[in-house]
């Protein structure tokens, strides 16, 4: 790309950002046209063409009942779906209905508050608890996602966030949906170390739901759905993901077995996918596999990813394959990482273009 264009671009990227009223302002304002820093690259909208709907497998990613039949059935489940799929859906899961729904009506309650009480939460510093910002990795990436969002870091176990840091207009939802989701964590967290043939409270010991992270997407209708992308592809960097989102339509897709997989939602269901440092702790056993969510024309969609991605902070906390994993024949494949250095790599790169993984194997 010429030096001109690219010079265009970062003035077109700041100029967006500026207006801290991300793409949701966008769409405010009535356009019908997508501006150009979300027109994705022709070689990859070609790309996009050779995968056509018509060809897609009709399969499924496993919808797993978390109280219905015996454990030793519902371990197995889980185990052959992380170490394949890498994602799976569950029912039964004890969230109740309403607080999911509180959860998805405070998120909307923010993205659609007015700009100006918005504007005061927006933010490129990853060290604010609450921030909210239209593509955390605005400058980086080649594409702009169409997406807003509004990041938590809550931390119940040792109450490092006090609520009065969140919005008032999602603060009771926020704080309910957090404790719930950290117990559904757990939950899911004992049925993967029983899947890897270890003690149920290993994963949990080693601390992969101390502290959690709750991404709040709010993806407008787009206007020109055909040249955009909600997320780009990318793993996620942490142990594991718990997402809700309020559309029965799908969007959300994972590549698999060379093609990408619509993941249909269920109503009621969270979809649950293993992250990098799961893979990573796992020797391998289990897949962070990479996903994406599609532009689309119906909107807005809201979804909350909720990452358990180990303790925030500098606790020097070292993460490595672990060690009953480890046989002759089966050496680690990967190395042991420092949780700081490896999600700073992570948050300082484009979504796009870096598996945090990858720098990582043994
Ligand atoms: C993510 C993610 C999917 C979605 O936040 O990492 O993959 O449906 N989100 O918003
Ligand atoms: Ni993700």
């Amino acid at each position: 790309m010429a030096d001109s264009e690219q010079y265009d671009r970062m003035k077109l990227l700041k100029d967006f950002d500026e207006t801290k009223a991300g793409v949701k302002g966008l769409t405010d304002a009535g356009l019908f046209k997508l501006p150009q820093i979300f027109v994705r690259p022709p070689e990859e909208l070609a790309e996009e063409l050779k995968h056509d709907k018509a060809d897609q497998v009709q399969v499924q990613v496993p919808v797993i009942d978390l109280s219905g039949g015996r454990r030793r059935e519902i371990v197995e489940q889980v185990r052959s779906a992380a170490e394949t799929w890498g994602f799976f859906q569950v029912v039964s899961h004890g969230i109740p209905q309403s607080v999911c729904d509180g959860m998805i009506d405070g998120v909307r309650r923010f993205h659609e508050m007015g700009v100006d009480e918005k504007k005061k939460y927006y933010s490129r510093d990853a060290r604010e608890s609450v921030r909210y910002s239209s593509n955390f990795d605005l400058f980086k990436s080649k594409t702009a996602s169409w997406r807003d969002t509004l990041s938590i870091s809550a931390n119940l176990g040792t109450h490092l966030l006090d609520p009065h840091q969140l919005p008032a207009v999602c603060r009771d939802s926020t704080v309910e949906y957090s404790k719930h989701v950290e117990k559904l964590g757990n939950t899911l967290l004992e049925l993967l170390s029983e899947g890897l043939g270890l003690k149920p409270e290993m994963l949990r010991e080693m601390e992969c739901s101390k502290g959690h992270r709750l991404h709040c997407h709010y993806y407008p209708a787009c206007p020109e759905p055909q040249l955009a992308i909600g997320t780009t592809k990318h793993s996620d960097p942490g142990f594991l993901t718990i997402l809700l989102q309020n559309q029965l339509v799908s969007a959300l897709q994972v590549f698999y077995k060379d093609s990408w997989i619509d993941i249909q939602p269920v109503q009621g269901a969270l979809v649950i996918n293993i992250g990098d440092l799961l893979q990573l702790v796992s020797n391998g056993k289990y897949r962070s596999n990479e996903h994406r969510v599609i532009a689309n024309g119906i909107g807005p969609r809201i979804s909350v990813a909720c990452f358990l991605s180990g303790p925030f902070g500098n606790t020097g906390k070292i993460y490595g394959p672990i060690q009953e994993l480890i046989t002759q024949e089966s050496p680690a494949i990967y190395k042991e990482i420092v949780i700081e250095d490896y999600l700073m790599k992570f948050l300082n790169s484009g979504l796009d273009s870096y598996r945090a993984l990858d720098y990582y194997k043994a």
